[in-house]
C-alpha cells in the first residue's frame, strides 16, 4: 500500500473537515477520476494475479471505510448546519400577524358562507357530493333518461362512463338514496358545462336545495325562497315573480325572477322595471322519489337550484363573470373579503 493511502491520515483529514464543501473536496481528492484511490485501482492492472487479489482486497476495504467515514461526517455536518439554522430561525407562533390584509376570502366563498348561514337558520343542513358523477345520479334518477332531449339542455363533459356533474341535483339523489324523510338539505358546490362566453364559464357554482316531508307544498317553497333572497340581499321589499317552467325532476316547475334597476352602471336589486332570472325550482317529481326508493304516496317536497356566481355578482357589484376565475390578485384585493371581518352572527 502506498504512503498516500495511509488510513490514519485520511481519518485525520476527515476529522478536520468543517464544512460540506471540504468534505466534497476530500471526496474528489480520494475518489475523483484522478483521486488517490482511483489511481491505486488503475495501477492494479500491472500486478500479477496473486498480488492483484491481495492488493485489490485491501483497496476495497480501504475504499468502503473511506466512503463510510465520509458519509458519517457529512451527516454530522448537515445536522449541525440544520440545528444552527433552526436555532436562528425560531418562530414565535404566539406573536400576532403583522399584515392582516394579505389573504382575502374569494367572493364565491363569501357568498357560499352567507347562503349556508341563511338556510342554516331555516333548518337546512349542508351536504356535498363528488364533481365526477355517475350518469345515473346526474341524469337517469332525475328523470332524464338516455337520449331524452332534456340532456341537451346541459352541455356535458363526459369522462368514460362518468360525467362532470352538470348541476348539484345529483346530491339530491345521493341524499334520498341514503336517508329517510324528513330531508332538509342544501348543497353548495362546483358544477360543469361545456360553455364559455361573457355569461358562462365551463366551471361554475350552484347551490341546490331539497326538502322532503309529508306535506310541504309550493307555498312553502315560495316562502322559503322569498325569505332567503330578502335576507341575502338585505332588502325588506323584494319585487319577484314565479314563471312556469320545465325541469324533468320537478313537477310543477318554475323559474323565479327578481326585479332590478340599473342607474349609472350600478345595479339595484329588488325594485325596478327589469327582471333577472335567479333560480329554478319546483315540487320534486314523484318519479324522482320512486327512483330514489322514497314512497311517493307518503312523501312530497320541493327542490331548487341557483347559481352562486349570479348571486355574488348582484350582491357585490361584479360585472364580468370570467374575472371570478382569473386569479388576478389585484381583483381579489378589491373584491375579496378580510378573513377577520366577522359580519355575520355565525362568524362566517
Ligand atoms: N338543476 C337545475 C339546473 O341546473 C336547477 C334546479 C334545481 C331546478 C332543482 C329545479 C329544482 O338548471
Amino acid at each position: 500500500m502506498s504512503l498516500s493511502l495511509d488510513k490514519n491520515i485520511f481519518l485525520q483529514e476527515i476529522n478536520k473537515a468543517s464544512s460540506i464543501d471540504e468534505i466534497e473536496k476530500l471526496r474528489v481528492h480520494y475518489l475523483g477520476k484522478k483521486g488517490l484511490i482511483s489511481v491505486e485501482m488503475k495501477s492494479l492492472s500491472s500486478l500479477s494475479i496473486e498480488e492483484k487479489k491481495i492488493k485489490g482486497q485491501e483497496l476495497n476495504i480501504f475504499k468502503s471505510l473511506f466512503e463510510k467515514e465520509l458519509q458519517n461526517k457529512k451527516r454530522d455536518l448537515e445536522n449541525k448546519e440544520l440545528n444552527e439554522k433552526l436555532e436562528k430561525e425560531k418562530v414565535d407562533t404566539s406573536l400576532p400577524s403583522r399584515d392582516f390584509n394579505t389573504g382575502k376570502i374569494h367572493p364565491i366563498s363569501q357568498t357560499i358562507y352567507k347562503v349556508i348561514e341563511i338556510f342554516g337558520s331555516m333548518g337546512f343542513s349542508v351536504k356535498s357530493g363528488p364533481d365526477i358523477e355517475s350518469d345515473f345520479n346526474n341524469f337517469t334518477a332525475l328523470n332524464i333518461p338516455d337520449h331524452h332531449p332534456a340532456r341537451e339542455m346541459q352541455d356535458t363533459f363526459y369522462i368514460d362512463d362518468k360525467v362532470l356533474r352538470t348541476h348539484t341535483s345529483p346530491v339530491q339523489v345521493r341524499t334520498m338514496l341514503n336517508s329517510e324523510p324528513p330531508i332538509r338539505i342544501i348543497v353548495p358546490g362546483r358544477t360543469y358545462r361545456s360553455d364559455y362566453d361573457a355569461t358562462h364559464t365551463p366551471m361554475f357554482h350552484q347551490v341546490e336545495g331539497l326538502l322532503i316531508d309529508d306535506s310541504s307544498n309550493m307555498g312553502h317553497l315560495k316562502g322559503c325562497l322569498i325569505d332567503f333572497l330578502k335576507e341575502f340581499f338585505e332588502i325588506k321589499d323584494l319585487n319577484y315573480r314565479f314563471r312556469p317552467s320545465y325541469f324533468p325532476f320537478t313537477e310543477p316547475s318554475a323559474e323565479m325572477d327578481i326585479a332590478f334597476s340599473k342607474k349609472d352602471n350600478v345595479i339595484k336589486v329588488g325594485e325596478g322595471d327589469d327582471w333577472l332570472e335567479i333560480l329554478g325550482c319546483g315540487m320534486v317529481n314523484p318519479k324522482v322519489l320512486q327512483n330514489c326508493n322514497i314512497d311517493s304516496s307518503k312523501h312530497q317536497g320541493f327542490a331548487f337550484g341557483m347559481g352562486i356566481e349570479r348571486l355574488s355578482m348582484l350582491k357585490y357589484g361584479i360585472t364580468d363573470l370570467r374575472t371570478f376565475f382569473e386569479s388576478d390578485f389585484r381583483w381579489l384585493s378589491h373584491y375579496g373579503f378580510n378573513p377577520l371581518d366577522f359580519t355575520s352572527s355565525s362568524g362566517l
